[in-house]
């Protein structure tokens, strides 16, 4: 696996490859986990080269201690790229993504004014900008992004078609740990206890999906249905918990589109969030 770490290196690097070669891309911000090497692996089945990016994003943290305390460690994530198979690992300093005199920002309306963007202003800015970005650098084939992720796996689809990336986004599913929780590099912020707690969240995501595969049609009903179950652990602070078009993120009062559940919640100060299908 080649490490390139500037714009120049990375165009070098990926210029050797035949102009005909099928890119593969992978953004992420590092602290890899099995989630991130799932993304790595469809890539790898559908492409012949897999490009990851490593950069964790300042614009994208709306909260500068947030920024401060996410995890970072780059040997482990080399070596986990390395094992996975990746060809090219890109691992930029910020000034490489945001010369000084960067001043050119992507704001993707509409899917943008829920969820996400009323909890984190300026999130999806960042993150719009971001893959945008590192999008024209790598000029990938297909780029593969997590549903752990849903509002950003809709704000980067809008995004790609808007601007006309020519870009195919490909969005892969959630991986979980053994009891349901979502991957992320956050929960290597969960004390022992938080962990055992925000299994809690998704409990509450399947507990609705079973109501729903039961016959419950109504939204309203789903979602009080949601509220309760996450209100049995005292421990978790919801932000929101809710369940709404799969492609608007826009309210329903009945499911028969395809709807998704979506919540965002807090234990010991880390802020967790999840989503799952109805339908
Ligand atoms: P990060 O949180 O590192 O996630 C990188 C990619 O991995 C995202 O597409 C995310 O949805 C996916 N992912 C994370 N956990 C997952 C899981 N448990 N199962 C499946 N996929 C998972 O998301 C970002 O970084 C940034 O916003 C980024 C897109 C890189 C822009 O800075």
């Amino acid at each position: 696996m080649q490490v390139v770490r500037t714009r120049h290196a990375l165009r070098t690097t990926l210029d050797e490859y035949a102009p005909t070669v099928r890119i593969g891309f992978v953004p992420t911000m590092g602290a890899l986990h099995r989630g991130h090497l799932q993304l790595v692996a469809q890539s790898r089945s559908a492409n012949d080269v897999t490009v990851v990016s490593v950069f964790v994003n300042p614009s994208q943290f709306d909260n500068a201690d947030d920024l401060a305390r996410y995890p970072r460690d780059e040997a482990r994530d080399v070596a986990m790229l390395a094992d996975a198979g990746v060809d090219v690992m890109f691992a930029p300093g910020a000034e490489e993504v945001y010369p000084a005199d960067h001043a050119t920002w992507v704001t993707v309306t509409g899917v943008t004014d829920v969820l996400e963007g009323v909890f984190r202003p300026g999130h999806f800015r960042g993150v719009a900008t971001v893959v945008t970005l590192l999008l024209r650098m790598i000029r990938p084939h297909r780029a593969y992004f997590g549903e752990k992720d849903w509002q950003q796996l809709l704000v980067v689809t809008q995004l790609a078609r808007d601007l006309m990336l020519n870009v195919e986004i490909v969005g892969v599913p959630t991986v979980r740990e053994a009891d349901g929780l979502a991957m992320s590099s956050r929960n290597a912020r969960l004390g022992e206890s938080a962990r055992a707690k925000a299994r809690g969240i998704n409990a509450a995501i399947r507990a609705t999906q079973d109501r729903y595969v039961q016959g419950e049609r109504d939204a309203l009903v789903l979602e009080s249905l949601l509220h309760a179950a996450l209100a049995r652990e005292v421990e978790l602070t919801v932000e929101y918990a809710t369940v709404v078009n799969a492609a608007t993120l826009r309210a329903i009062t009945h499911v028969h589109e395809p709807a998704r559940v979506l919540v965002a919640a807090a234990i010991d100060g880390v802020r967790l969030i999840d989503n799952g299908p109805l339908g």
